[in-house]
């Protein structure tokens, strides 16, 4: 039976395309009242009233972020805040991939930023609504890619070495999103607030467009036999809303299936140490933080 998601205020974070907009959709269907957190006013709004009429639920709006800039994360959490007294479900969907280093006007790289610490900031900012609002669901969207990587901490932001196009910066963020779940979900334990983490599936979106061409023609050329949008959506909406994983927290899924994530994704010295680095370069501790 699908849960009833009427009274329920659900952010989705990067829903304008691909799983995010699936997700955004598949919520509003059910009934809730859907945040949109976008980095472009205009894709933003075309989604909005996409999903609107899709789903003929008028509870969405739109909040607009870019998550390469910290004050736009402070920015859309305050708007955010401002505009709802409750936080029932958080998707952490929005990332990139990129083919060549950037640094942010924080001075961070830029994968690190949009992938894992501008998700790690936007919850830690929310995190008194969810508690408030509890049982509520942190949901963050990860990557088989997480397998293959480590937490350089000693070269976190790729100075000394930005792997082939990109992907080793990327699949570190992808751990990170699996550590950071790990480690919020022992810190909320008892709180009534879950945490857990998916791999989508392979899915036909834009997440490779910065990719060489002769990976992406590959990638195109591969279409037909990988997932569609919705197929991707599918394990995001079940974490979201299915009444059987409602306790459920601390877990990595795929195709609704609690699975096995990497060996080092359960070490708890480096999931402490990937908080601490995190807090310390977005100095998120402020009063919103986690344990206040
Ligand atoms: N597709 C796959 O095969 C696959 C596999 C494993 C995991 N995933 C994960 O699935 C999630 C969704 O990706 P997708 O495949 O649906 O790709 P997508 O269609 O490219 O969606 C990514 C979303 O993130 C947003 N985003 C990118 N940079 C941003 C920024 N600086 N600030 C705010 N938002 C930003 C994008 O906004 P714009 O449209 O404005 O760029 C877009 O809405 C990601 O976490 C990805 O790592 C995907």
């Amino acid at each position: 039976m699908a849960a009833d998601m009427q009274g329920k205020v659900c952010v989705v974070t990067g829903a304008n395309s691909g799983i995010g907009k699936e997700t955004a959709l598949g919520l509003a269907r059910l009934g809730a009242t859907v945040v949109l957190v976008c980095r472009s006013q205009e894709r933003g709004a075309a989604a909005l009233a996409e999903i609107e009429q899709q789903s003929g639920n008028d509870s969405v709006s739109l909040l607009v972020a870019d998550f390469s800039s910290q004050r736009q994360v402070r920015r859309v959490a305050a708007a955010f805040r401002q505009q709802f007294d409750r936080l029932d479900v958080l998707v952490n969907n929005a990332a990139l991939s990129r083919r060549h280093r950037a640094v942010t006007e924080d001075g961070v790289e830029l994968t690190l930023v949009v992938n894992h610490l501008a998700p790690f900031l936007l919850t830690n900012l929310l995190l008194d609504r969810l508690k408030a609002s509890a049982p509520a669901r942190v949901v963050t969207v990860s990557s088989a890619a997480h397998k293959g990587a480590e937490i350089n901490f000693a070269d976190l932001q790729g100075e000394q070495s930005y792997a082939t196009f990109g992907f080793g910066a990327y699949s570190q963020s992808k751990l990170a999103n699996v550590l950071f779940t790990y480690e919020l979900a022992r810190r909320l334990e008892g709180t009534g607030v879950t945490a857990n983490c998916l791999h989508p599936g392979v899915v036909a979106t834009a997440i490779f467009r910065d990719t060489p061409l002769w990976l992406r023609v590959g990638l195109t050329l591969a279409r037909p036999f990988i997932l569609g949008s919705a197929q991707g959506a599918d394990t995001v909406l079940y974490l979201a809303t299915a009444p059987e994983v409602a306790e459920v927290s601390g877990r990595y899924f795929e195709k609704r299936k609690p699975v096995q994530s990497s060996p080092l994704s359960y070490d708890t010295e480096v999931a402490r140490r990937l908080w601490e680095v995190s807090e310390a370069l977005t100095t998120a501790s402020g009063p919103a933080a986690v344990g206040d």
